[in-house]
């Protein structure tokens, strides 16, 4: 067995917790966590006692444990938007390599600060592009790479954001205020511009942008709905957005997965939406159900910190999750559009919005010799490409099975781990792996700073003075 990697955690949360240290737990000889920071007390202990971490090596937040002689090699950096600053720049000095969530930063300012710290400390930073680590976007990148597609001309990408996820996380939770985490084109999109870029292999000359809020707003909240859904909402039964609905029955989730899924799995997800009961009973004969039966994951995990009935029942009474859509201090955009001039010559759309009923991310590629259309979501994902001259139709099976982020969660860690155990304190050659430096990032950001400027500021923005 090797020796795992020692790590420290900043940031318990769902990705630190149940993403990362998921995979801690579910690889031990490639990486152990041994010093955490988390001034919740209730996700620190759980951590800790998942990891076995000392007590001594338990702190309510990054600066103590940042002030200390180094724990391990690499540190991973998972709170907030707006707090991933201060700690990155604390931890690459302290001389942990590390991986730091998206978006690497939320101003210009900062997100130049952090590619050029990492290149002065000499240790590595990485930020958590996770799309790039699909088997569906390897797969595209490869196709357009072949060939076969001829010159690209144009592309429009879609990031469709069902209408849930977007209540969810954008209206009633982390996400919803500029000010207190980021323009949406960036907390959303800046995987979807690191793609474009990472897929045309080229780089945004010029852009605009328009979009705005339009639906979630007080004046059209239905007459006589109270603040919260459980005060007795007049329109119980028929608002998509009544938060029982989406957090109790869970039916936006189940109907999400079975209009994504096949086989049994789909017929499971059908029976979980019309009959939960039985999908219960019929988890004692098959263990597997009880994946379904009994989810505690992602919405219910960030609305309760133990989402059982009951704990959710009363998070929604009061919490931020249990608020009605329309009477929420939300200012971020529900839709956008980017509309982008690349220097290579092909002309790039990406339309982002909150309104969609399943989610997913569709892709439209046009070159000179064929085109590629994608799909990319929940339960499945697929590319087809049409060669011009031969009619020939060929058909991929992008899909990953219930797995983060289309499988790329797990394998972005991978890589992390990969290239910081092969390079030591070097800078990860760009031929090593998918990952994406902050020097790589930095690009993307940049381009979601420049759409919010273009979109407020009604004009064209050109990159290079932005960059
Ligand atoms: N890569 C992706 O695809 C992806 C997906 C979702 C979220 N994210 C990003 O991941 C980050 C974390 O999101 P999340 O959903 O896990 O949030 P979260 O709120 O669940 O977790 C953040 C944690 O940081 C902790 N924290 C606050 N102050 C701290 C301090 N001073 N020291 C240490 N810890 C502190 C909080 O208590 C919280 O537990 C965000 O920036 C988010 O945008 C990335």
């Amino acid at each position: 067995m090797k020796h795992p990697i020692n790590a420290i955690l900043i940031g318990a949360g769902q990705r630190g917790a149940d993403v990362y240290g998921t995979y801690a737990l579910a690889h031990p000889d490639e990486i152990c966590f041994v010093a955490v920071a988390e001034p919740n007390s209730e996700r620190q202990a759980r951590f800790a006692a998942q990891h076995k971490i000392p007590s001594q090596n338990q702190f309510e937040s990054w600066e103590p444990l940042l002030s200390r002689p180094q724990y391990g090699q690499v540190a991973l950096v998972c709170t907030q938007d707006q707090q991933h600053t201060a700690p990155t720049l604390a931890a690459l000095r302290a001389g942990y390599d590390v991986l730091l969530e998206k978006p690497m930063a939320t101003t210009v300012q900062d997100s130049r600060l952090l590619a050029d710290t990492a290149e002065e400390s000499g240790h590595q930073l990485h930020i958590c592009h996770v799309l790039r680590f699909t088997p569906h976007f390897t797969k595209m990148r490869e196709i357009i790479l072949s060939g076969v597609l001829g010159e690209i001309i144009s592309v429009s990408h879609r990031e469709n954001v069902s209408w849930w996820h977007m209540a969810h996380s954008f209206v009633r939770g982390n996400w919803r205020k500029t000010a207190e985490s980021a323009p949406m084109i960036l907390a959303k999109c800046c995987h979807d511009l690191d793609i474009l870029i990472w897929l045309l292999d080229d780089r945004c000359e010029s852009l605009s942008s328009v979009g705005g809020l339009r639906h979630y707003r007080p004046q059209n909240a239905p007459e006589g709905a109270p603040s919260y859904c459980l005060d007795g909402c007049p329109v119980a039964e028929n608002c998509p957005y009544y938060a029982p609905f989406i957090y109790e029955d869970l039916l936006p989730l189940w109907r999400n997965y079975a209009d994504t899924s096949q086989g049994f799995e789909r017929a499971v997800m059908r029976a979980q939406e019309r009959a939960p009961g039985l999908v219960q009973s019929l988890s004692a004969l098959l263990p597997s159900l009880r994946q379904v039966s009994e989810y505690r994951g992602w919405p219910i995990s960030v609305v309760a910190q133990n989402p059982t009935k009951e704990e959710i029942h009363n998070a929604l009474k009061s919490g931020p999750y249990g608020r009605c859509v329309y009477h929420c201090d939300n200012d971020v955009v529900d839709h956008q559009v980017v509309a982008m001039q690349f220097e290579g010559g092909a002309s790039v759309t990406l339309t982002m919005h909150g309104h969609s009923h399943t989610e997913g991310r569709f892709t439209r590629i046009q070159g000179a010799r064929g085109e590629l259309q994608a799909g990319f979501g929940y339960g499945g994902s697929w590319i087809e490409v049409n060669e011009h001259r031969s009619d020939r139709c060929t058909r991929y099976d992008t899909s990953v099975v219930r797995s983060g982020h289309g499988g790329g969660d797990e394998k972005l860690m991978a890589a992390f781990l990969k290239s910081v155990s092969e390079s030591g304190t070097h800078f990860a050659k760009p031929s090593a792996s998918h990952l994406s430096t902050a020097r790589r990032s930095l690009e993307s950001h940049l381009m979601a700073f420049a759409a919010e400027d273009a979109r407020l500021g009604e004009k064209v923005v050109r990159m290079a003075d932005f960059r």
